[in-house]
């Protein structure tokens, strides 16, 4: 007989980064929250209980500027020199500026005037399966979608799309701490870096030359009361738009249908009425959400549930193990979109809330209607699915779904 190996606790989350646990890191973050703060044998201090995350996140003495950490992400810099951090890594007051002038452009007739161009690919997307009866979810369907729509939602011109994606993937590797690149993936993703910045310097000149109906144009332009965005801001903010938004939303679609799947009453439901959609992906993000943990620096002590964090600490917000407290939610690890309550903590909360919150809730909305509707008797090929190595924005590398045909 096998045992399961004990593991102290200073090691647990030294375990949630194996790569081992990728597909089922909850039972981990079980035994987190057994100690709300714990001090890991790193020198991290991951917070797993939702009442002291929800605290930290509208602490503010805790710092999401990697300047002011010992341990800072990687940063990418092009051959023009530093760039400015993009303004999820910045505190207020810098902060609050940035985030207040991308907010005006984020507007609810914006984003909603999106629903059409969303409903557009998702069709699309599935047109180009009709000969198939399998497919894999992620490199067909989920990973195209958010390119294409943050595309549309920017300005950026279709025919630029493919090369957009191209570099959205070389970038968004590099957002993974954990991950080792090999020096040949390092140079691409700084190539990536300088092209991006490159085409979108361009984009912008073209822009305030002929402004269109579009967020790229209305930033150029800035008719903010806050004034325009300086060209560096204004890059770094562009690029963040597009790493933000892309794996994210990849990963809301894909847990979202490996969940439907692997819950056949559930999907039954859904399927009956569509409108449910809505639920389930709200359910997604506190059932098994893309972003599982974000990191922070302390810029003074502090003392939490009994734990005395000292300055300059790193601290990891474990989002996904507060989504799953049975202290905050009625049977949380019950995949259930119809729970009554469900304040998750999905987007984070606070002062850095997602921007994007409004249209990945469309996307996947739109999606998982779509598949529901017009995959007929789908199945899981592989479960689990082989996983990335990403922790903190954790999914399925891919997903293999066999069905009889696609419904019209
Ligand atoms: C399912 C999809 C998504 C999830 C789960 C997600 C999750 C999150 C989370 C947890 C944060 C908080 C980060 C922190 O506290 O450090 C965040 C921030 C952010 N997200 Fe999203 N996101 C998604 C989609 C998007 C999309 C589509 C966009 C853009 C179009 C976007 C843009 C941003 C930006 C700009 C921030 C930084 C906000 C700030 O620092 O003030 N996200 N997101």
């Amino acid at each position: 007989m096998t045992q399961t190996p004990v593991i102290p606790s200073e090691k647990l989350f030294a375990q949630v980064l194996d790569p081992t646990s990728r597909a089922d890191p909850y039972p981990l973050y079980a035994r987190l929250r057994q100690t709300p703060v714990s001090l890991q044998e790193d020198g991290t201090y991951v917070v797993s209980t939702y009442r002291e995350i929800n605290l930290l996140l509208h602490d503010p003495r805790i710092s999401s500027d990697e300047r002011k950490s010992a341990h800072p992400a990687r940063t990418l810099d092009t051959p023009g020199g530093p760039n400015p951090p993009a303004f999820i890594f910045t505190d207020p007051p810098l902060h609050t500026l940035l985030r207040r002038q991308i907010m005006q452009q984020f507007t609810p007739q914006r984003i909603g005037g999106m629903q059409e161009h969303i409903e557009q690919a998702v069709n699309a997307l599935l047109d180009a399966r009709k000969q198939q009866h399998q497919f894999d979810l992620v490199q067909d369907f989920a990973y195209p979608l958010p390119v294409t729509i943050i595309c549309r939602l920017l300005g950026v011109p279709t025919e630029d799309e493919p090369r957009f994606r191209g570099w959205s993937s070389a970038l968004v590797r590099t957002l993974d701490p954990t991950e080792s690149l090999s020096e040949a993936e390092k140079q691409h993703a700084v190539q990536s870096h300088t092209q991006l910045i490159a085409y979108m310097k361009q984009l912008s000149e073209t822009r305030r030359a002929h402004p269109q109906d579009d967020l790229f144009s209305a930033l150029v332009v800035g008719d903010s009361p806050d004034g325009r965005l300086s060209e560096p801001d204004l890059l770094a903010t562009m690029v963040l738009l597009l790493i933000a938004g892309h794996e994210t939303t990849v990963n809301l679609i894909t847990n979202s249908m490996l969940a439907l799947l692997r819950h056949p009453e559930v999907f039954e439901r859904l399927r009956r009425n569509p409108d449910l959609a809505i639920a389930t992906v709200e359910e997604m993000l506190r059932y098994d959400p893309p972003v599982q943990f974000r990191t922070r620096t302390t810029l003074a002590d502090i003392s939490i549930a009994g734990v005395s964090i000292p300055k300059g600490a790193r601290v990891a917000l474990l989002l996904a193990s507060g989504s799953h407290d049975p202290a905050r939610f009625v049977d949380p690890d019950r995949f259930w979109p119809e729970r009554e309550e469900n304040e998750h903590l999905g987007f984070g909360g606070s002062d850095h809330y997602c921007v994007g919150a409004p249209l990945a809730r469309r996307e996947g909305v739109v999606a998982v209607k779509a598949l529901a509707r017009r995959l007929q008797a789908p199945r899981l090929v592989t479960d689990p699915p082989p996983y990335r190595k990403n922790a903190a924005l954790r999914g399925p590398e891919h997903l293999q779904i066999a069905f009889e045909h696609l419904n019209e």
